[in-house]
């Protein structure tokens, strides 16, 4: 398999930037010729209706139409936001489960009963993936794709220190792998502990919490899960070497993430 490294990753990027330019924009002015009226009379129209759609016409509902750079713009932050970020939970959920084969084992026996004859999941089939679902969970914690930042207001102190005017950065990494937060084994690949312990919220962040946290993570997970789902119902992956983690615009694998694929037989 061609090894996936930052050359290939910043190419992929460079070509998906100029397809969503092209895509985006012809779609856009479609969905906001004057005469398309979209369909938006309840629920079981707008499950039809694309993301782009769904954007145009729940700014028409809510009476402050987009122009077509604001809907440009939404949809590539949509992309933006969505696509590195799930990519590099992708790598290292492989990684881990290459590396954990009792772990990959459980989840290919679970994918397998939940699949049956089918290749690709559907959307019932998500959620009886559990196990593969508390994976996604536990890879998330070890290897946090994305983190935050706040400006402190006027006045803030955070444990004592004045702040105001500060960036103060969350980094989910480190708060994950706090022993008192989540046992001696914080350092350790579980996923068990998702169904076994008494989780606090408060403490798994990859999302970030708040106001202004990640839009789109509910459908992260959807889509990790599908992925992952048709993915090792033909493959599994087993790394060629030891990979740490390195902090760039996301929490990448270090090194070049070569994987070995093998079809299951
Ligand atoms: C594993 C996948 C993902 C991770 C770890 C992740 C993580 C984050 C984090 C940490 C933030 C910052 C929140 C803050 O500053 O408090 C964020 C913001 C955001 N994310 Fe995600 N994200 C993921 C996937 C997605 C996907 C798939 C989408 C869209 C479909 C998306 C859309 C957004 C948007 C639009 C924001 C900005 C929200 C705002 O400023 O109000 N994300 N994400």
């Amino acid at each position: 398999m061609a090894a996936l490294t930052a050359d290939y990753d910043r190419e992929i990027l460079k070509i998906l930037g100029s397809r969503i330019d092209s895509l985006v924009n012809d779609d856009a002015a479609a969905a906001h010729e004057p005469d398309k009226e979209v369909a938006d009379d309840g629920d079981d129209d707008i499950r039809a209706l694309d993301i782009l759609s769904l954007t145009v016409a729940s700014s028409q509902r809510e009476g402050r139409p987009l122009r077509l750079v604001e809907t440009f713009s939404t949809i590539k932050s949509l992309i933006f936001a969505g696509h590195d970020t799930t990519a590099t939970l992708m790598s290292w959920v492989c990684y881990l489960l290459g590396t954990h084969l009792s772990i990959e084992e459980k989840v290919l026996k679970e994918i397998d009963s939940v699949l049956g004859s089918r290749t690709e999941p559907t959307l019932a089939d998500l959620s009886a993936l559990t196990h593969l679902g508390d994976v996604i969970k536990e890879a998330l914690r070890l290897f946090p794709a994305a983190g935050s930042a706040r400006i402190g207001p006027k006045g803030a102190k955070l444990c004592g220190y004045d702040v105001e005017n500060v960036i103060v950065y969350v980094a989910p990494f480190v708060i994950h792998r706090v022993p008192s937060l989540w046992g001696a084994d914080a350092d350790v690949f579980r996923p068990e502990r998702w169904s076994d312990d008494q989780i606090n919220p408060d403490h798994f962040v990859p999302f970030s919490r708040g106001r202004a946290d990640c839009l789109g993570q509910k459908f992260a997970l959807l889509e990790g899960k599908t992925i992952l789902a048709t993915v090792y119902r033909q493959f599994v992956f087993r790394p060629v070497k030891e990979i740490r983690a390195k902090r760039a615009l996301t929490l990448i694998p270090g090194e070049d993430c070569e994987m070995r694929v093998m079809k299951r037989s």
